[in-house]
Formats: C-alpha cells, sequence, structure tokens
C-alpha cells in the first residue's frame, strides 16, 4: 500500500529556514540537500491543524495534499 501524505514541502520553494522542523518536528525532518521533507508522522493530521503548519512557512513550501497520486 503507498504512503499516503496530506502536507508535502515543495522542494524548489524551501529555502530551507527550519522553521517547519522546530515548530513540528513529528513532522519534518531536514534532508540531505538542506530542504525540508514530512517524515512518515505526517499523516492523519488535523485539518486545522493542516492550515496552520502550511501557514507556517515563510516560503509557502508546505502544501496540503489528499492523497499521494502527484
Ligand atoms: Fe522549508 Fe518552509 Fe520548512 S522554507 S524548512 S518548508 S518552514
Amino acid at each position: 500500500m503507498e504512503y499516503m501524505a496530506i502536507i508535502k514541502v515543495d522542494k524548489n520553494k524551501c529555502i530551507g529556514c527550519g522553521m517547519c522542523i522546530s515548530l513540528y518536528p513529528d513532522f519534518f525532518k531536514m534532508g540531505a540537500d538542506g530542504k525540508a521533507r514530512t517524515t512518515n508522522g505526517a499523516k492523519d493530521i488535523d485539518e486545522n491543524k493542516v492550515k496552520e503548519i502550511v501557514a507556517s512557512c515563510p516560503a509557502a513550501a508546505i502544501k496540503k495534499t489528499s492523497d499521494d497520486s502527484s
């Protein structure tokens, strides 16, 4: 079964500021490329929390996604 994420980091937009990682260490980690990525814990997140998370990124790199079809 495919992993279904509901938040994603757009690597082209992420500036590696680390805000998401300090605020939500359960959901994000820093990749070797200096860009954030979501962890396996980044699923089944409350809708309001998702909005908060998306709004927390100064580079607007965090996107909500309902499935992994992209
Ligand atoms: Fe990148 Fe935004 Fe996180 S710039 S490190 S996705 S807060």
